[in-house]
């Protein structure tokens, strides 16, 4: 499976990369927009703190289709390695065929139905983002559609993944690995939900109790 952080927080990627298995970073407008740096000097600023190896994603902000791919051709240059996301509207799924017709990367972002993500995957998509609690908000159901979308992708277009999105807690996450997800992007937030265990700090607790009493210093 492969492991995202969804930020543009330069110190929280310094914090949290060392720490935790994460294939990369993604972003989105919103984010972007919250950091206050532009992509182009973002994205080389994030590629310096993952390394050479790492997948980083980056949004099209155009409405048309010769304007998406404009932009993911300009975003391309700025990190020749870039997964650009496109939504998946109309003009997106016409961006992602034309991309992907000439070699380049995409996420089809803004899933919110099985058959509009199976479509952005039959257009070469690499990864569909199904955004989980976003769904729950607009009324729908945001593991379901993840659960339905990886059967249909199972079955007719096994070379996409999806790459959930759009998390409140460390369950959902592990519902939509459950449900077969192959990557998922989560807040720093989410993650550091994911990191911390009051009852594994507890027991770790007693241990060093137990050693300070026989043997004073801490360390085998
Ligand atoms: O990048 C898309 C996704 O992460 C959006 O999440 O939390 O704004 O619904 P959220």
């Amino acid at each position: 499976m492969e492991l995202y952080l969804d930020t543009s927080d330069l110190k929280i990627i310094e914090e949290l990369w060392p720490i935790l298995p994460l294939s990369g970073i993604t972003t989105n407008p919103s984010i972007v927009a919250c950091g206050g740096l532009p992509l182009g000097e973002l994205l080389p600023k994030i590629r310096a703190l993952v390394g050479p190896e790492a997948t980083l994603f980056a949004q099209v902000l155009a409405r048309t289709s010769e304007a998406m791919i404009d932009e993911a051709l300009r975003l391309r240059e700025l990190d020749p390695k870039l997964v650009v996301k496109i939504p998946a509207l109309p003009a997106g799924i016409g961006a992602i065929k034309a991309l992907s017709a000439r070699g380049i990367a995409t996420l089809g972002t803004a899933i919110f139905a099985p058959m509009q993500g199976l479509l952005a995957a039959q257009a070469g998509a690499r990864y569909v983002a199904p955004y989980v609690t976003s769904v729950d908000a607009n009324g729908g159901d945001g593991l379901e559609l993840v659960r339905n979308l990886q059967r249909m992708l199972d079955l007719h277009c096994p070379s996409c993944s999806i790459l959930a999105a759009s998390f409140r807690t460390p369950v959902q996450v592990m519902e939509c690995l459950l449900a077969g997800a192959k990557a998922v992007t989560v807040s720093p937030d989410t993650a550091r939900q994911m990191l911390v265990s009051p009852a594994a700090e507890a027991a770790i607790e007693r241990f060093e109790a137990a050693w300070s009493k026989s043997f004073g210093k801490l360390s085998v």
